[in-house]
C-alpha cells in the first residue's frame, strides 16, 4: 500500500527497501560493499539505516536526530561518477514510487535531486 503520510516508520521501510535494492546493482553495490560490507543485518549496515533514517526524517520535517556531515563520507569513496549518481537515483525514485502517493514521493524527489547534484558538484564530476 502507498502511504500517503511520511511517518519514522514508514522512512526506515523506504531506506531498508532502497538499500536492499542498492545492493542487487551491479553499478552501485560495489561502494557500499566495500564501506559497509554486504550483510544488511550487520552492526554497520544497521548503524547506517538508522543514520539514514534520521537524515530523511529531519529533512522532513525540519527538525530530528540527523546532525551529521551528509557530504563528508562520500569524499573518501573512490571511482563515483555521473553514472553512479544516475544510478542511485534511479533507485530511489523507484522505491519512493513503490512506497508514497505521488505528492509525497515528488517532495522526497525533489529534495534527493537537489542533494544529488550538490554531492556532483562537490565532487567536481
Ligand atoms: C552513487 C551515489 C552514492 C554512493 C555510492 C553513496 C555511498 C555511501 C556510503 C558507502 C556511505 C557510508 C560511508 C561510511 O559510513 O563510511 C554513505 C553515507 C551517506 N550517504 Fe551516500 N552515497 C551516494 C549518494 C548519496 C546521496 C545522493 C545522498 C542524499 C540524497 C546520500 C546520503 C548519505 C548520507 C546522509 C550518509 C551518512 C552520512 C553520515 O555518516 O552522517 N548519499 N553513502
Amino acid at each position: 500500500m502507498q502511504n500517503n503520510e511520511i511517518t519514522k516508520e514508514n522512512i526506515n521501510q523506504l531506506v531498508v527497501t532502497f538499500y536492499t535494492k542498492v545492493l542487487k546493482n551491479e553499478k552501485i553495490s560495489p561502494f557500499f560493499i566495500e564501506k559497509l560490507g554486504s550483510d544488511m543485518k550487520s552492526e554497520i549496515w544497521q548503524k547506517h539505516i538508522k543514520i539514514l533514517t534520521d537524515f530523511w526524517y529531519t529533512i522532513s520535517f525540519g527538525h530530528g536526530d540527523y546532525n551529521g556531515s551528509p557530504f563528508a563520507p562520500h569524499m573518501q569513496i573512490s571511482g563515483l561518477d555521473r553514472e553512479s549518481f544516475e544510478t542511485w537515483i534511479k533507485l530511489f525514485f523507484e522505491t519512493l514510487d513503490k512506497l508514497y502517493t505521488e505528492n509525497i514521493a515528488a517532495k522526497f524527489k525533489e529534495r534527493a535531486s537537489i542533494i544529488a547534484s550538490n554531492f556532483m558538484r562537490n565532487l567536481r564530476i
